[in-house]
């Protein structure tokens, strides 16, 4: 059996964050609370079954696998069992590990990225997940481009889950801006592990799984 949930988030936020990017949970440290509107995100999975979340950007070695990482933590933490995965639209990195510079950044977070190998998105990816994030608008053409007839897997952009819709998570690569990406990672991810938490809660898993 399907279940489709969309949950419409309020996020707390604070004026110490002065970035609206930011403004999500587990960002920057609110000074006093005020509400602002989160994205709605439809969170469709097979009941019963862990929910398939696969990340995407041009190379899988920056922001992908940076993501693949710090959502996986968050999960952990949450005691959420979610299955995570990330890849990118070229071939260009196929079995590489991330970026020297990811890692690094990451690893200055609590993150460890050095395990993770470089793969591409293929249309199999659409039946394999239950939802797909793209880490901007080109890399969400290039996803729709491969959908198999039929699929209805959920493709998103990532900062859909903040207040930043239609908004690219800036590639890290030619400018090495890594802190500011991972900024966003977490404000995303944080946000997406709320919806998840909120979603678990109105329809727990009948054998009583995580
Ligand atoms: P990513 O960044 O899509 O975040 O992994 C890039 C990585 C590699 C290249 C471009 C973007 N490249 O040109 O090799």
């Amino acid at each position: 059996m399907i279940i489709r949930t969309t949950i419409r988030t309020t996020i707390r936020t604070g004026t110490a964050t002065t970035d609206p990017a930011l403004r999500g949970p587990g960002a920057g440290q609110p000074s006093g609370p005020k509400d602002s509107v989160g994205m709605s995100v439809e969170l469709v999975q097979n009941q019963g079954e862990k929910m398939r979340i696969l990340f995407v950007c041009l190379g899988n070695i920056c922001r992908s696998p940076s993501a693949e990482g710090v959502l996986r933590q968050l999960a952990d933490r949450a005691g959420l069992d979610v299955t995570i995965d990330s890849a990118g639209t070229s071939d260009w990195h196929i079995g590489a590990p991330p970026d020297r510079r990811a890692i690094r950044a990451a690893k200055l977070r609590g993150y460890d990225l050095a395990a993770l190998r470089g793969r591409q998105f293929t249309a199999e990816d659409f039946d394999r997940f239950d939802l797909i994030l793209a880490m901007d608008r080109k890399n969400l053409r290039a996803i729709e481009a491969l959908r198999p007839a039929g699929n209805n897997a959920s493709a998103k952009l990532f900062l859909d889950l903040i207040a930043q819709t239609g908004s690219d998570v800036p590639d890290p690569y030619y400018d090495d801006s890594f802190e500011r990406m991972l900024d966003l990672i977490e404000a995303a991810s944080a946000a997406l592990v709320t919806q998840i938490a909120h979603k678990k809660e109105r329809h727990p898993d009948p054998d009583g799984a995580p």
